[in-house]
């Protein structure tokens, strides 16, 4: 069944006042709600009232204190339809409901998470706790009281403030929470349980006193302390940033174990998987860091950007993620280093948005029509949705972009907007036609941008042609050009932006081209010597480059280009297709050649001391075998591409080993650990380095004195990761994962890493050892973050052995996604999303993959999730 833009209408009837109470019992949750709800001008007395409920069922329903006539209401598998209601006026709607929150494996709705009662109400998930007018476009003020026995729930959480409490006899306690802000059922959440609090305050710059507080389970509050110090910031950065304070005098947070997704903003009181709370250095990476701070960041932003303007529909969903992506990037940008955070977002754009936008599960930014809209929490909607919203800033430039984030807060708030509300903001306010650059949000696809040039040297003239083309695919939308803005440089031989005069009339504005047209020329004029062309600066659009430079441009540009992140691309596109040229080799059975000048780059970029370490980490990491599969394109075979990948490795490592060794051996010298960028920079190289030493030395003595000598996760992680990828079954990986389990035995999230680590071994064997993995006493199938450490990380992060030619590979995944379904579709729907490239490989594994997919969509019982992912996927 299809929901459908074009057939969005306001609901007959408008919610305004919400009134719960949950009386929560160990086996069962008792909830009444009342809801004022009044009939909008002009509908007809007789239009019924349809609210949507999903595995409940009312056990009691009146309105205005009267029961509802058993012939007024009619009750099936997706709500409940009530007629005969008041003509006029407004009435009190009350509907019980009883729910069985420890039976709840789907993680929608209510649900208990290692005894803590909590709530997931995104998308569709208030509906399985009441009959609701369950769309985000019904905004109402709500008034919460939970009962519960005070031992196994001395903490009662909802949104908004707390306005009372107190004892109930027997054991029992009650709280009650006011909401003051209308907001969509979305937003709703309640937790209970036992859980400890780190408690701290923050004044906002117009000096409201905000308590706030991040709930963890008992006994581990001191792991929530760099999340609330990211907390603070994220407040503090907000005020300054785009003058937002927060508005209630509470901000909680609690850590649930387990959790469909990275976190959720619901309204004063965000719930999150405690992956995105958690940390010490002895348990967490700094990529762990770096994640706390982005989803800790990102869910408060959303208190403006989601909840004070929320979506009218779903299709809007972009109107809130992709502009809080947006937001949580900069804010990264700003608290660490600006280049890195980029270079860092656009490989996480390419390896996961690009494969999606090329692939059968294609969609636009902004999707007119859906199946199942918990699928579209994607790449897409997230992380193109931020480019999209990068793209405005770049052509109006930061203020007139600053000025239509005020308008759209000004004039939009308390709304459920929509995409065309917020760009007619940006038009307003930068005073500028954007019909054009709208089409990014409704047609689907990764359009190519060729730039060739064309230098005369004694005219000083340079010129520039410019075209886009965009393929078809799946999602069917219009194929009409983009306005594209295009950042560029041309730089000068001794590294500095060569000042040039674009031709009259040319649509260059400062270092901007703005390409609207399928093609363009542009000229410059006043050019001393031939410049190095450096487009797409910042990766100003998500399009795919093609471009006439030679590998000497390249190395120049590498070296050269004033714009760090278009040094690190220029270095990443010439060892993209080393890599590339190196996997045909290995297919053709030859021994891969690799550009002495490329390995010689690489790794003199290490020693570049006028970078900083996280830049030149991020210079010296090879892209992924999947990378490599996706500038390939066609035909893929993943053993060629592994063989051909660790020969350029072993290359690098072996021209670069004294120099690695004794750059090593400076970086390691660090003192104590601190979470910092420059701290974690120095360490992402250093790690950089032992993995290229490894490669050449070919035997596992580094690592495993890396992994003795550890005093933090990331060095002792680093190690493991070197030991268990490219030594597994010796001695001394064996002896390494054993001690490492042994260790932290206890510790969920990190037994998860030692799980995801296996699953992720580069090699088609490890489908054995994943296989006796699922049999393992401490997998889970239940945990979202077990499920996706073991049979997430090996269907998107183990190439090789996910993309085995006899095809165990798909065969295992798709049985264990069937098994998740039954359990949670959402989860199983998210890993089934691993076989969205399948058509790319060779036809031997295409064969296995589409055998896989057609058995699996053939099976009865699939849940509408999944099975909308696998019919997608078939195309
Ligand atoms: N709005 C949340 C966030 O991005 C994600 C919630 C997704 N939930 C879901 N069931 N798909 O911050
Ligand atoms: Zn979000």
């Amino acid at each position: 069944q299809i929901t459908r833009l074009e057939d969005y209408t306001p609901t007959p009837f408008a919610a305004q006042r919400v009134e719960m109470v949950f009386r929560l019992f160990s086996d069962r949750t008792e909830v009444e709600t009342t809801t004022i709800l009044e009939r909008r001008a002009g509908i007809d007395a007789a239009e019924p009232l349809r609210l949507a409920g999903d595995e409940i069922a009312p056990v009691r329903v009146a309105v205005d204190g009267a029961a509802v006539r058993p012939e007024a209401m009619v009750v099936d598998e997706n709500g409940l339809t009530l007629s005969d209601l008041p003509a006029s006026g407004s009435f009190a709607l009350t509907i019980g409901t009883i729910l069985e929150p420890a039976r709840n494996t789907k993680l929608m709705g209510l649900y208990r998470s290692n005894g803590i009662w909590c709530t997931q109400c995104e998308a569709e998930g208030f509906r399985r706790i009441t009959y609701f007018l369950d769309r985000p476009d019904v905004l109402a003020t709500y008034l919460v009281r939970i009962e519960a026995d005070r031992d196994t729930a001395p903490v009662l959480l909802s949104n908004g403030n707390l306005v009372d409490s107190g004892d109930l006899g027997g054991g029992r306690h009650y709280a009650v929470w006011d909401d003051p802000f209308p907001k969509p059922s979305y937003l709703f959440a309640l937790v209970a349980g036992a859980l400890d609090e780190l408690a701290d305050s923050f004044t906002t710059a117009s000096g409201r006193h905000v308590k706030l507080g991040i709930f963890t389970e008992r006994g581990q509050s001191d792991g929530a302390i760099y999340a609330m110090d990211a907390l603070k910031r994220s407040m503090a950065w907000d005020e300054r940033r785009f003058g937002r304070e927060y508005d209630l005098d509470v901000f909680n947070i609690v850590a649930i174990s387990d959790f469909n997704m990275g976190a959720m903003e619901n309204k004063g009181l965000n719930v999150f998987n405690h992956k995105y709370v958690l940390l010490d250095p002895d348990t967490a990476t700094d990529g762990d860091y770096a994640g706390v701070e982005t989803v800790i960041a990102h869910e408060y932003f959303h208190n403006w950007t989601g909840n004070r303007i929320t979506c009218r529909d779903w299709f809007q969903l972009c109107l809130k993620e992709g502009l809080t992506v947006f937001r949580d990037q900069e804010f990264s940008a700003d608290e660490r280093s600006a280049p890195v955070k980029r270079i860092a977002s656009v490989r996480g754009l390419k390896a996961h948005q690009f494969p999606e936008d090329q692939g059968p599960l294609q969609h636009p930014v902004r999707p007119s029509q859906y199946r199942e809209i918990s699928n579209f929490y994607t790449a897409t909607i997230y992380d193109k949705g931020a480019e999209l919203v990068r793209m405005i800033e770049t052509i109006l430039g930061r203020e007139r972009f600053r000025a239509g984030m005020d308008l759209y807060f000004e004039r939009h708030d308390g709304d459920a907007a929509t995409i065309e509300d917020f760009i007619r903001c940006f038009e307003e306010a930068g005073d500028i036609d954007l019909s054009q650059f709208s089409r990014w949000y409704f047609q689907a696809g990764t359009p190519t941008l060729s730039v060739t040039q064309d230098y005369d040297a004694g005219a000083g003239r340079l010129t520039l042609r410019l075209a886009q083309a965009l393929a078809p695919g799946a999602a069917g939308t219009p194929i009409l050009p983009f306005h594209i803005p295009v950042r560029f440089g041309l730089v000068g031989s001794n590294g500095q932006d060569m000042e040039a005069r674009p031709a009259a009339g040319a649509p260059v504005e400062r270092d901007v081209i703005h390409l609207r047209e399928p093609e363009a020329e542009i000229v410059f004029e006043g050019l001393a010597e031939r410049p190095y062309v450096s487009v797409l600066r910042d990766f100003s659009a998500p399009v795919t480059l093609k471009d006439d430079q030679t590998p000497a441009d390249r190395l120049a540009l590498a070296r050269l280009d004033p714009n760090p992140f278009n040094r690190w691309r220029a270095l990443s596109d010439l060892v993209g297709a080393t890599l590339v040229r190196a996997a045909s080799d290995a297919r053709r059975g030859s021994e891969p050649e690799v550009d002495p000048a490329v390995v010689e780059a690489l790794v003199s970029s290490a020693d570049d001391e006028g970078l900083d370490a996280a830049l030149r980490a991020q210079m010296l990491s090879l892209p992924s075998e999947s990378d490599i599969a996706r500038l390939i394109g066609e035909d893929v075979d993943p053993v060629a591409i592994h063989r051909g990948r660790e020969a350029v490795f072993v290359a690098v490592g072996a021209k670069g080993a004294q120099r690695f060794a004794a750059l090593g051996d400076r970086l390691a010298t660090a003192a104590s650990f601190s979470p910092d960028a420059a701290s974690a920079g120095r360490r992402a190289l250093a790690n950089a380095l032992l993995d290229y030493r490894a490669a050449a030395a070919g035997e596992p003595d580094l690592a495993s004195r890396q992994y003795e000598r550890a005093t933090n996760m990331t060095d002792r992680l680093a190690a493991l990761a070197v030991l268990a990828h490219r030594f597994p079954g010796t001695p001394a990986s064996e002896a390494a994962l054993a001690a490492f389990y042994r260790r932290y035995e206890t510790n969920a999230l990190v037994i998860d890493k030692w799980f995801a680590l296996q699953a992720t071994t580069p090699r088609e064997d490890a489908l054995e050892v994943v296989k006796s993995l699922a049999d393992h006493p401490k997998f889970r199938l239940a945990n979202p973050n077990r499920a996706r450490s073991l049979v997430g990380s090996f269907a998107a992060g183990n190439q090789l052995a996910f993309n085995r030619a006899d095809g165990a590979g798909y065969r295992f995944v798709a049985e264990m996604i069937h098994s998740i379904d039954r359990l949670n579709p959402q989860i199983a729907a998210r890993i089934a999303t691993a076989f969205r490239s399948w058509r790319s490989f060779d036809a031997k594994r295409r064969g296995q993959a589409h055998e896989a997919l057609a058995e699996l969509a053939a099976r009865p019982d699939l849940s509408p999730d999944l099975r909308d992912i696998v019919d997608r996927s078939l195309g």
